[in-house]
């Protein structure tokens, strides 16, 4: 055996190299943090050119490894705490979260069961039942942190579907898919996120049982057009096993009518899962809590902290209304959640979820929620909402700039409009803007579509960014608009 140091370790040679090869990460982080560029610009092309990976038959040793880290990856990072850095749902991070994850990296609990996590599993369960409070969910602890929305999404749709079949007298878990599957459907929005058809493809079901519901003109789920999908689905002999409503669109931010989509489920005896990966910071909002009246409704939620709650990645939870409906993923290993165990109150997680082997990402919510407070936490949140609106209502004023949508939550969508041009030069003109962008190094605009027009969009997660660092932005958008136009 060669070298004890390598592994972490109560002995002192361990824990000095540790505190090396941290202390040498940390300094190059500070440095690279006080770079004032977002981004060095770089091609595809030139960074695959110039990264390669250095495994030798010797090693390089830790130091040598972590310069080279430095020099390849962290050196042409995208600073996302930029005040230009607003392409996506990409959050800057809390200084307690990057605290939270020195804990988390260096004990490497695992959450699958109680024996490999024993006070973390605790803290999740706690922050379970903390979270289904905020929601208005009963007292309980159904739920699990989860990998982000995607995951969280998948758990609603298999526990909506096998809930669906078990109905109907049938197990999915013991004897698979049954029946005329051409006929299982899912409604969500057109602007519903696309882990719901990749999800329905996971789960054997293709896109094609993903029916899509018209929205308004504030891309929320139109009610009147689901009631009347929902009637023709009947007509047409399908079955509905979900409604997934969405709270906070990838790029509106909309919230769908969550208390009348509830509403007419009810009716019908749907299952509704409710995608809040965005929408959901706003269970911290005072201001603008509201928006998620009805959450409590619904059978099942997503939720995403490494979004509007500013955890790094990943950080995720599903919350599911009624634990009974958990026995549908139940899985016992002998190794991991025995009946035993189960008799005795162990809370070995992973009957829970659909990890196994999993981080203690609660504990990075846990230990923001206690160092911000309500009140700070709330602010921050608020904050992004609030300056959406501000930007918004600049746009309109500015000649050559045109808002696309009336922001709803962080984001706004609006467009560089020349005065001449018609649709796909105006689209190709605001794709060349949002690279151009990027390729100097100066800013990052998403680039998407509304209602089938391409626009750009401004993501303002970031509580550090004020109106005026926007309009700096927004400033270089007209400039390159105007270049791209004369060149
Ligand atoms: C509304 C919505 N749901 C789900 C997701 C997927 O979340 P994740 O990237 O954490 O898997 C996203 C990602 O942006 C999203 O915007």
């Amino acid at each position: 055996m060669s070298d004890l140091n390598l592994i972490l370790s109560g002995s002192e040679q361990s824990i000095a190299a540790y505190q090396d090869a941290i202390d040498q990460s940390t300094q190059a982080v500070v440095a690279w943090l006080k770079q004032p560029e977002m981004y060095q610009g770089k091609t595809v092309e030139q960074l695959r050119e110039r990264i390669n990976l250095e495994f030798n038959a010797e090693g390089l040793g830790n130091q040598a490894a972590i310069e080279r880290a430095v020099e390849y990856f962290l050196k042409d990072s995208l600073s996302v705490h930029h005040p230009q850095c607003v392409a996506h749902l990409h959050c800057p991070s809390l200084v307690i979260s990057q605290a939270a994850e020195v804990f988390i990296n260096a004990t490497n609990q695992s959450m699958d069961s109680w024996d490999q996590s024993p006070s973390a599993t605790i803290m999740e369960v706690k922050l379970v039942e903390w979270l289904r409070e905020q929601v208005g969910f009963a007292a309980g602890d159904a739920g699990v942190f989860t990998s982000g929305g995607t995951q969280s999404n998948l758990m609603g749709l298999m526990l909506a579907r096998d809930a669906f079949f078990a109905r109907q007298g049938h197990s999915v878990q013991q004897d698979g898919l049954t029946g005329d599957l051409s006929k299982l459907k899912v409604f969500c929005s057109e602007n519903a996120h696309f882990s719901v058809q990749k999800n329905m493809a996971l789960m054997g079901l293709g896109y094609r049982s993903v029916t899509l519901v018209k929205t308004d003109e504030f891309s929320r789920m139109d009610v009147s057009d689901l009631a009347e999908k929902l009637a023709q689905a009947k007509a047409n002999g399908e079955q509905v096993m979900a409604i997934v409503a969405t709270a906070g669109t990838t790029d509106a931010g909309a919230i769908d009518p969550l208390a009348d989509i509830a509403a007419l489920a009810a009716k019908e005896n749907i299952w509704v899962h409710v995608d809040a990966a965005w929408g959901g910071a706003l269970l911290l909002s005072e201001k603008y809590r509201h928006y998620l009246n009805g959450l409590e409704l619904v059978d099942s939620v997503t939720l995403d902290f490494h979004k509007q709650f500013f955890q790094t990645i990943s950080c995720g939870a599903f919350l599911l209304k009624d634990a009974r409906h958990y026995q549908l993923m139940r899985y016992q290993a002998a190794y991991l959640n025995s009946d035993f165990d189960e008799e005795h109150g162990v809370p070995n997680l992973v009957s829970k979820s659909l990890q196994t082997t999993r981080r203690f990402d609660a504990l990075k919510l846990w230990m923001g929620l206690e160092a911000l407070g309500k009140k700070q936490y709330a602010e921050i949140i608020d904050n992004g909402v609030t300056l959406a609106q501000d930007v918004a209502t600049f746009v309109t004023e500015q000649p050559h700039l045109e808002l696309v949508m009336q922001p709803q939550l962080a984001s706004v969508l609006f467009r560089f409009r020349p005065e001449q041009g018609d649709t796909a030069f105006v689209a190709l003109l605001n794709q060349r803007i949002g690279d151009a962008l990027l390729a100097s190094g100066a800013a990052n605009v998403g680039v998407t579509e509304a209602d089938g027009v391409t626009c750009l969009k401004l993501t303002l997660l970031n509580p550090t960014v004020n109106l005026q660092d926007i309009k700096v932005l927004l400033g270089s958008v007209k400039e390159c608009g105007l270049q791209l136009l004369n060149a």
